[in-house]
């Protein structure tokens, strides 16, 4: 008999559950997103996410649970996000899986949402090893970290102001290319000619970022340029974001020397930034260790992975949410 977790995610607009194995296998996962919802925001509007969780979360785990035929008796534990993220949907997580251990006489156990984006690069298939470089690109977070073993992360650098999720996102908007942004920069970025020389924001210094002057630039060029080329602006947007990225990366693998290198979050899920991290491992000589593409945005399947780890380390957390969780916290 195989055991599972259940593993559940509702940290932001993504409602998502998974059943995942010791080993990273996935017997299945539903996610009901909310970009119809939030488009005429233009951003995630924290009271309508979480009324949306409320209403998607217990048909989506009952969904899944029927698709996969996988038994109450099999499931181990249920591992649910308790941070960081959105107070409000965080709190639809925990609260339901406060309501279906009680009922279902499961352990369960509040997992960082940082650590399940690391996780996500062992899914269907073991990929990383330590030392490892960590290059952490998502909506919430940028940061870059040297992780020696699975517990340990030095952090070396994170965003002074926006993440690089968040910048495509708001690149996309002025564009008017709508909701989700960042697939839809990458494609017409893809189309377009990276000839306009937009910022590359703390290209030179160490490990911090800061890419609030990038989007900046981005919107006076808009409005210097009327008749503006949205490929061409997508192109040269991504191409300075990707310069940033590629040198304190090879930076950082250059110092620590790590075994592997990971990259993981939502923006890992673009065709572009793979291509340039491949680049760089392979010039390096480092094992680059991206997670398949469906598991690089915010899922529940690497919420249950990571919550395989908790067990095994036997790490209690307590179902409250922590909307402010960092990398090193359990
Ligand atoms: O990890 P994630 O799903 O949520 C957070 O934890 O924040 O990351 C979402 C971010 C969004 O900013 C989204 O625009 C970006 O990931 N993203 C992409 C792509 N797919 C998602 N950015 C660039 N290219 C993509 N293909
Ligand atoms: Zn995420």
């Amino acid at each position: 008999m195989t055991d599972f977790v259940l593993g559940i995610e509702t940290s932001c607009d993504d409602t998502a559950i998974a059943l995942v194995d010791r080993d990273g296998n996935v017997a299945g996962a539903k996610t009901v997103a909310q970009f119809d919802i939030h488009a005429e925001f233009g951003g995630v509007y924290p009271e309508l996410a979480s009324r949306a969780h409320l209403e998607a979360i217990l048909p989506t785990v009952d969904s899944v649970l029927g698709a996969t035929g996988v038994l109450l008796a099999d499931i181990k534990a249920i591992g649910v996000t308790r941070g960081p993220g959105l107070i409000g949907s965080l709190l639809v997580g925990l609260s339901t899986v406060q309501a279906l251990s009680f009922a279902w006489g499961k352990p369960a156990i509040g997992i960082n949402h940082l650590r399940g984006h690391l996780r996500s690069v062992d899914l269907e298939e073991k990929r990383l090893t330590y030392p490892a470089l960590v290059l952490l690109v998502s909506g919430g977070h940028t940061l870059l970290a040297y992780s020696k073993d699975k517990w340990s992360f030095e952090l070396l650098g994170t965003t002074r102001d926006d993440s690089v999720g968040e910048s495509y996102d708001k690149v996309a908007r002025m564009l008017g290319l709508g909701m989700p942004g960042g697939p839809a920069v990458d494609i017409c970025a893809k189309q377009g000619n990276p000839a306009i020389r937009f910022p590359k924001p703390m290209i030179k210094e160490g490990y911090e970022f800061s890419f609030s002057g990038l989007k900046s630039s981005v919107a006076r060029h808009l409005e210097n340029n009327p008749d503006f080329d949205v490929n061409d602006v997508s192109a040269s947007f991504v191409a300075s974001c990707l310069a940033v990225l590629s040198t304190k990366v090879t930076r950082a693998i250059k110092e620590y020397k790590p075994a592997s290198f990971a990259v993981v979050g939502g923006v890992a899920a673009s065709p572009q930034v793979r291509q340039a991290m491949q680049d760089i491992a392979t010039k390096e000589g480092v094992c680059l260790c991206l997670p398949p593409l469906k598991w690089a945005t915010d899922n529940a399947a690497m919420i249950a992975l990571a919550t395989w780890d908790y067990l095994d380390q036997d790490i209690q957390t307590g179902l409250e949410p922590k909307p402010n969780l960092r990398l090193g916290d359990a």
